[in-house]
Formats: structure tokens, C-alpha cells, sequence
């Protein structure tokens, strides 16, 4: 037996110095650690010695094979790099890198945007955390006003919200700018609405808001009937209903004549009104000498109807299937 190791380990040092790459060293690996290797093989034997000189024997086969790791060890710091490159395949295709893509109302948002531009509208913006007062005291919808019904809300603190519309921006802007007015303010808005096909408590609107001398009615529709031409890529038929919000007066809703293959019907699409004379007042302009006009419209409704999606919980949700086909 110690014959046979001795030859073994003459055997493993000389072909240790033929070693000249990671292949060689796995084949080195194999023909002596291997499951029919010649170290395994001496293990093998083991067995059939004497069991007085066994533990003897047992001791110089561990050493052996230890020596061999060892020397596979250090190949293979040796030629580990090699092998790493030898596997490169220059020939493969490259990796195709994913494209993101615009959320459909990121686009029907920024579209908003552009239309409202060529019509003279810049863009303004306002906090999602709002106080009670912008939400609705300035708006004319003092505390224990019965509106407050329509648009129940999260509460922060008792003076904190979580806006309920976009029309607070009315208020920060006049606030800060005298008329002429033309602005914008397209955001996130909230409600305390129970999740369904149509209700979602987080949702988008746009606000509009036009004060000047001379302003009237005939305006607003003339700028929402454009807005919708350009947005839909054709002319509506579209009505104003009389409805109340306690900021406008008069106030309107904007209906929408749709067809689809079910036949037409009337669809509201906005709320808006000629900005009441206390919302005026309350910022400083005088209502005797500027009137104006504000609209709101629903983001979600717009993208909604542009892409015929029956359930606004799409948006919200993230799945990749439903977001891809936008972009
Ligand atoms: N803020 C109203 C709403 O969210 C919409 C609106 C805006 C109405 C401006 C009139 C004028 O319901």
C-alpha cells in the first residue's frame, strides 16, 4: 500500500507540471479526486488492510489526498481567469434593453397640457396636503355648509386635507396674480370613495381658470368645445346642464354626446361656472370689474373614454400587461 501511494504521488506531482490551463486542471481533478480516481481508488482499498496497520494507512492516504487539493488549489488561482474568458462568446446576440413607457394618463395629462398652451393657458400647481381653507372656506364652502356632503375627504388634522379637487390652485394663484388669469393646474386629487369600476379614492383632475375684464360663458364653452375637439380628434356634440358647486355661478356640467356601438348617449365629462363673486372677493379682485370662468375635468374620465377602459382601478393597479399597450 505505501508503494502504491508513494506512486501515486510521483504520478500527481509530475502531471502537475504539465498543467497549462483551467481544462487541464478539471482534468487533472478527475483522474485523481475523481469517483474512479486513483487517490478515490486507494481510499477504496482501505478496507481490505490490516486492521492493526489501518489507522497508520489511513493517515498517509488523507495526507495524499490533501496534497493533491492543495495543488489543484493553486492551478487553479493560476488559471481561473482563463477559463472565465475562454467562455466568452463574442458570436451572441446583445441583450435587448427594455423600454419604459408613458402611463396613459401621464399622457392624456401632458396632452391636456399642450392644448391648454396654444390657447394661452400656463400651468400651476398647488399642494396635495391642502388646509381647510384653500379646499374650501375660500371656495365659499364655509364649515357646516351641506356641500362639504359632496366631497367628504381625508383628514390630516381637523384643518389638514387631503384635497378633494384641484380648485384650491384657483385660490393660491389669484392670491398671487392679478388678472388677466389664464391657468391650468392638472394633479392628484382625493375622496373618501369606496373603490368600484368608476369610483377610486385617488384620481386627476385639471383645473382651468380664466379672469379678465369681460370674460363670460360664451368663452368657457368656446374653450372646452376646442379642448375636447383636440383632445378626442374630432368635433362632439356637447350640452351644458345648470348644476351647482358653491365657487360658480352660474354653474354648469359639460355633457358629452357619445356613440359607441350600444347607439348614443349623454356623458358627463366636467363640472364648470362662472367664478362666484365671494370666491372674487375673497382674493382681493374685485367682482364689479373682472369676472371669470374655472372648469375642473376628471383626468382618469378622459383617458377612460380616449381609450375605452371600463374600469378606473386599471390605472392604479400596475400590471405591466395593461400599461404596455400605451406606450
Ligand atoms: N371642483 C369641482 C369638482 O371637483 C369641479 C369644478 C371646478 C366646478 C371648477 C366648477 C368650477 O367637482
Amino acid at each position: 500500500m505505501k508503494e502504491q501511494i508513494d506512486q501515486v504521488r510521483a504520478q500527481f506531482l509530475q502531471d502537475f507540471q504539465q498543467l497549462s490551463d483551467a481544462r487541464a486542471v478539471e482534468q487533472f481533478r478527475i483522474k485523481f479526486l475523481g469517483k474512479n480516481g486513483l487517490v478515490t481508488g486507494l481510499f477504496k482499498q482501505l478496507g481490505q488492510v490490516d486492521k492493526a496497520e489501518r489507522p497508520a494507512v489511513g493517515k498517509m492516504l488523507n495526507e495524499l489526498r490533501r496534497e493533491v487539493e492543495e495543488l489543484i488549489r493553486q492551478s487553479k488561482e493560476q488559471f481561473g481567469a482563463a477559463k472565465k474568458e475562454s467562455t466568452i462568446d463574442l458570436t451572441l446576440p446583445g441583450r435587448q434593453p427594455a423600454y419604459g413607457g408613458k402611463h396613459p394618463l401621464s399622457v392624456v395629462r401632458e396632452e391636456a397640457k399642450q392644448i391648454f398652451a396654444k390657447l394661452g393657458f400656463t400651468v400651476a400647481d398647488g399642494p396635495e396636503v391642502e388646509t381647510d381653507y384653500y379646499n374650501f372656506e375660500a371656495l365659499n364652502i364655509p364649515r357646516l355648509h351641506p356641500a362639504r356632503n359632496m366631497q367628504d375627504t381625508l383628514y390630516i388634522t381637523e384643518d389638514l386635507v387631503l384635497r378633494t379637487h384641484t380648485s384650491p390652485v384657483q385660490i393660491r394663484t389669484m392670491l398671487r396674480q392679478k388678472p388677466p388669469v389664464r391657468i391650468i393646474a392638472p394633479g392628484r386629487v382625493y375622496r373618501r370613495d369606496t373603490p368600484d369600476a368608476s369610483h377610486s379614492p385617488v384620481f386627476h383632475q385639471v383645473e382651468g381658470l380664466c379672469v379678465d375684464e369681460g370674460v363670460s360663458m360664451a368663452d368657457l364653452k368656446a374653450v372646452l368645445s376646442v379642448f375636447v375637439r383636440e383632445m378626442f380628434g374630432k368635433e362632439f356634440k356637447v350640452r351644458f346642464r345648470p348644476s351647482y358647486f358653491p365657487f360658480t355661478e352660474p354653474s354648469a356640467e359639460m355633457d358629452l354626446w357619445w356613440e359607441s356601438s350600444r347607439g348614443g348617449r349623454w356623458l358627463e365629462l366636467l363640472g364648470c361656472g362662472m367664478v362666484h363673486p365671494n370666491v372674487l372677493s375673497e382674493v382681493g379682485i374685485d367682482p364689479e370689474k373682472y369676472t371669470g370662468w374655472a372648469f375642473g375635468v376628471g383626468i382618469d374620465r378622459l383617458a377612460m373614454l380616449k381609450y375605452a377602459i371600463d374600469d378606473i382601478r386599471l390605472f392604479f393597479e400596475n400590471d405591466m400587461r395593461f400599461l404596455e399597450q400605451f406606450s
